[in-house]
């Protein structure tokens, strides 16, 4: 029986199979939080139920240790689950000496090189299973919608996203590249099945690290033959809500093991704010507010609460560790007293952190040029004045795709949407309405250096029925961060693969 499924068997004698979470002993007792992937459960060990040899197999084991454990399901809310395990029978199955991750805290880059065995820490397991919810509820949503999914190249022979962040590689003596974006393939797909998504690995040869970033990544790029840019925001809407609700229906307690703050998903059930990329940039100059709030000046403003919190921590730290020093405190206290000066410091390293960002947001936001595209700091500048996401639209033509429809209105503009997650997350989707033009295209393809011959196929998509048609790419990494507030992307995936990491 799998943990999750307890709630069928309340009374009844059942045998669960699963790794050893944490351990606790007393006189002739044993309590073992156990995990088997769906769940955990509390299991009481005595040897009144266990019997002798039981209670010693289950003293003999250790953190990881693997064991499958038969008893009585009771109920009682106040565990874990919701249910206790009286245990009478208990089996061991691997042994597993010094696990290498304990409760203290480690540090990030020691984690990750654990990243096989971080995984089976809770908090991961709580960000996958979100992870996987959200994978399932973006399927139901194109399926249901009628979309037909379709897989892309990986190996390509042209690049979509620029040829600065292509991986070469050698293909029988020839060089190809890695997929960056399925989504010129996507376009020949749509004239042939009218809306289809892709769901696939991408690849982008990011030089810097950042929260953002990954080398390796999965991309969902839906493209919808007849679509205008207004439509195509309609279906990026209309997805995004399909998926936050999807995750607080079905990973309410998920979410709460990471200690998310469900209300900005629940914000962000509402129509998202459409905004031009010139409103876009007034706001992000401080020179537009938003609901009576101005970037540069609510920045200024928490710049200076986080220096004061951060004399205040200081403070509270030395005090502690005074207090300590001086002796005369009981071995429980001092534990308590330094659990809390390690609370303190964790709090104190994040408030440095911010004190180096914030005056850098300020500085960055305040010389934005116009006509330049937004960078990390200006889409966290704005997206934090918002309580869900926005779009910005009609980007200035030069710093876009090659691929992006000019608004024929204002041709300096291109009909390009970016969506931006709040609370300073910043880009999750990127998409547009495409170009149909094969003349302005083929200036574009020119422009921007690329081999016209490696576009050919695509300009036949415009040279036999072109229709307008519109698509975009969500960066599953980026909203799998988002929705469970992580601070870096390199947790939203089970092997991140980034500048400098490729193990393990
Ligand atoms: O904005 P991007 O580059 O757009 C495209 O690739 C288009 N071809 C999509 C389309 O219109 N079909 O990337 C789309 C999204 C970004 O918004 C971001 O969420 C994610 O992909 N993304 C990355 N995620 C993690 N690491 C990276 N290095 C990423 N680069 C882009
Ligand atoms: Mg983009």
């Amino acid at each position: 029986m799998y943990i999750e499924e307890l709630h069928s068997a309340v009374g009844k004698t059942v045998t669960l199979k699963g790794w050893v979470s944490n351990k606790r002993e007393g006189k002739g007792i044993v309590f073992i939080v156990l995990r088997d992937g769906s769940g955990y459960c509390q299991c009481v060990v005595t040897e009144e139920t266990a019997g002798t040899a039981g209670l010693e197999n289950a003293q003999g084991l250790s953190l990881e240790s693997s064991v499958e454990l038969t008893g009585l399901v009771i109920e009682d809310e106040k565990q874990i689950g919701g249910y206790e395990l009286q245990v009478s029978g208990v089996i061991p199955v691997g042994e597993s000496e010094n696990y290498p991750i304990s409760k203290k805290e480690h540090g990030v880059e020691f984690l990750m090189d654990q990243r096989h065995l971080w995984l089976r820490s809770t908090r991961q397991w709580a960000i996958m299973r979100i992870r996987n919810r959200i994978i399932y509820s973006i399927h139901q949503y194109f399926q249901e919608q009628g979309f037909v999914q379709m897989d892309a190249p990986i190996f390509t022979g042209n690049a979509c996203e620029g040829t600065s962040t292509l991986f070469e590689t050698d293909f029988y003596g020839e060089p190809a590249y890695l997929s960056q974006s399925g989504q010129l393939y996507g376009e020949a797909m749509a004239m042939a099945m009218g809306r289809i998504y892709t769901f696939g690995p991408t690849f982008r040869a990011e030089k810097s690290k950042t929260r953002r970033h990954l080398s390796e990544f999965w991309m969902i790029e839906p493209e919808m033959a007849f679509y205008d840019i207004f439509q195509n925001m309609d279906c990026i809407e209309g997805m995004l809500h399909a998926i936050i609700k999807d995750v607080l229906a079905h990973c309410a307690q998920e979410l709460k093991t990471i200690g998310r703050d469900f209300s900005v998903l629940e914000s962000s059930l509402t129509s998202f704010p459409r905004l031009t990329y010139d409103e876009a940039v007034r706001i992000i100059k401080g020179e537009q507010d938003v609901n009576g709030k101005n970037g540069i000046g609510s920045l200024e403003e928490e710049l200076r609460r986080v220096q004061l919190r951060l004399e205040e921590v200081n403070a509270e730290i030395a005090d502690r560790e005074t207090k300590i020093a001086s002796g005369g405190m009981k071995k429980g206290e001092i534990n308590f007293f330094q659990t809390k000066i390690d609370a303190l410091k964790q709090e104190k390293a994040d408030l440095e952190e911010d004190s180096r960002n914030i005056p850098q947001w300020i500085r960055s936001a305040r010389e934005f040029e116009y006509g330049n595209d937004f960078g990390g700091s200006d889409e966290t500048v704005i997206t934090r004045l918002f309580d869900s996401p926005i779009m910005v639209y009609d980007w200035p033509h030069a710093v876009k795709a090659f691929y992006l429809k000019r608004n024929p209105d204002f041709p300096d503009f291109a009909r390009g949407v970016d969506v931006l997650a709040p609370e300073g997350y910043g880009e999750i989707v990127g998409g547009g309405e495409r170009e149909t033009n094969v003349e302005l295209l083929k200036a574009k393809i020119t422009e921007h250096d690329l081999p016209m011959e490696a576009f050919e196929w695509y300009l036949d998509l415009r040279r036999f029925g072109a229709v307008p048609h519109s698509g975009f790419g969500l960066g599953l990494e980026r909203m799998v961060t988002w929705v469970c507030g992580l601070k870096h992307v390199r947790e939203s995936i089970p092997f991140p693969r980034m500048y400098g990491r490729l193990k393990p």
